[in-house]
């Protein structure tokens, strides 16, 4: 089922601040597409103007040709997921992921419950735990609990709110695999939120930008990662630094020293460059010259944070290879290799 949105604003006070400023987002029929973006940046609001949970002030939903914007939430064939979905704590588990079916006015026969719920146990790998209480799962347990409870009923759009927001990281990392691999089995079309962008990355075919309220771009993770469409999302989607440079004549320069930045039919004057870690090296001489401020290690390699000398006080961040012999307070040289050019500010 293709979900539209066309020109969602919310606000939650009039005249007050817009949670959604004007949202356009097409999410293609099958795909799993991610809302990323810091707290407060409207991913929750526009997934409950999805559901129908939350109305709109202006703009429309479409389902498919349907225009859902009135549909209420019941009729909408939505399934959610929260961070913290409260299963029925009385009931077990087979009986939490039977309940919407139960519950229907066209309620499916016992056999036929029981043989869906035994399928969707599976695709969760809880298949041993349909007679536990949801007190006797791990919290990973329980959300895989709540993605085959909001399954069952075979809603038109998966919902999910920073499900794994409140497990701990091993546990978010198989969670991520098993809902991609969900994913791929049922086709089922997904919307997820999360302000994690290694989630968003790892497990979407889209990831949408969100910033106060609007969308800063949409693309698949290749594309947000390596061609961003903004400072904000350059930084938002991985790591980076910056530093103030001047463009003149299609050369790029921090302090009168040329860099290998190609910068065609970009204005002349002052800008941003905005550099991956691994945009910036160690060097033998010449260079930018500097003290390590701070080494880190990180599961894809060691950074250090590099104190430029001079004015500005400049901080970047250099990959560096996990042996390299490199010490804090140590000075050294850096060359610039590469990174984007964004308007000053
Ligand atoms: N029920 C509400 N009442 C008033 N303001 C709200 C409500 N829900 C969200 N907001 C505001 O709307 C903005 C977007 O919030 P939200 O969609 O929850 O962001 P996110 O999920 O990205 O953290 C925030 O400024 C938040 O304070
Ligand atoms: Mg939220």
């Amino acid at each position: 089922m293709q979900v539209q949105a066309l020109g969602i604003v919310k606000r939650f006070a009039s005249g007050g601040p817009a949670a959604l400023a004007g949202v356009d987002l097409d999410v293609r029929s099958g795909e799993l597409m991610a809302l990323l973006g810091p707290s407060g940046s409207g991913k929750t609001t526009l997934l409950r103007v999805v559901a129908g949970l939350e109305a709109a002030d202006e703009g429309r939903i479409l389902f498919g040709d349907e225009d859902a914007t009135t549909i209420p939430v019941r009729r909408r064939g939505v399934g959610f997921v929260f961070q913290h979905y409260a299963l029925f704590r009385h009931m077990s588990v087979a009986d939490n992921v039977a309940f919407g079916l139960t519950v229907r006015r066209d309620r499916p026969s016992r056999a036929a419950i029981d043989a869906r719920v035994a399928e969707l146990l599976r695709l969760v790998q809880l298949q041993d735990f349909a007679g536990r209480r949801p007190g006797q799962l791990s919290g990973g347990q329980r959300q895989r609990v709540a993605l085959a409870r909001a399954l069952a009923v075979d809603p038109r759009v998966l919902l999910l709110d920073e499900p794994f927001g409140a497990l701990d990281a091993r546990v978010r990392r198989d969670l991520r695999r098993s809902l991609r691999e969900i994913h791929d089995a049922t086709g089922q079309t997904t919307i997820f939120v999360t302000h994690d962008q290694d989630e968003a990355l790892e497990l979407a075919d889209r990831v949408c930008i969100l910033r106060d309220g609007r969308i800063e771009q949409v693309g698949t993770p290749d594309h947000v990662h390596d061609d961003p469409a903004s400072a904000f999302v350059m930084a938002f989607v991985g790591e980076s630094s910056s530093l103030p440079v001047i463009v003149s004549g299609g050369t790029v320069r921090f302090r009168d020293a040329p860099l290998p930045v190609p910068a065609p039919a970009w204005p002349d004057g002052p800008a941003a460059l905005h550099m991956r870690p691994w945009d910036i090296a160690f060097a033998e001489e010449g260079g930018l010259t500097g003290t390590v401020a701070m080494l880190r290690r990180s599961a894809g390699g060691r950074r250090a944070e590099v104190r430029l000398d001079g004015e500005g006080g400049h901080l970047v961040e250099v990959g560096i290879p996990v042996g390299a012999g490199v010490a804090r307070g140590e000075a050294v040289r850096l060359a610039i290799r590469g990174g984007r050019l964004f308007p000053a500010g």
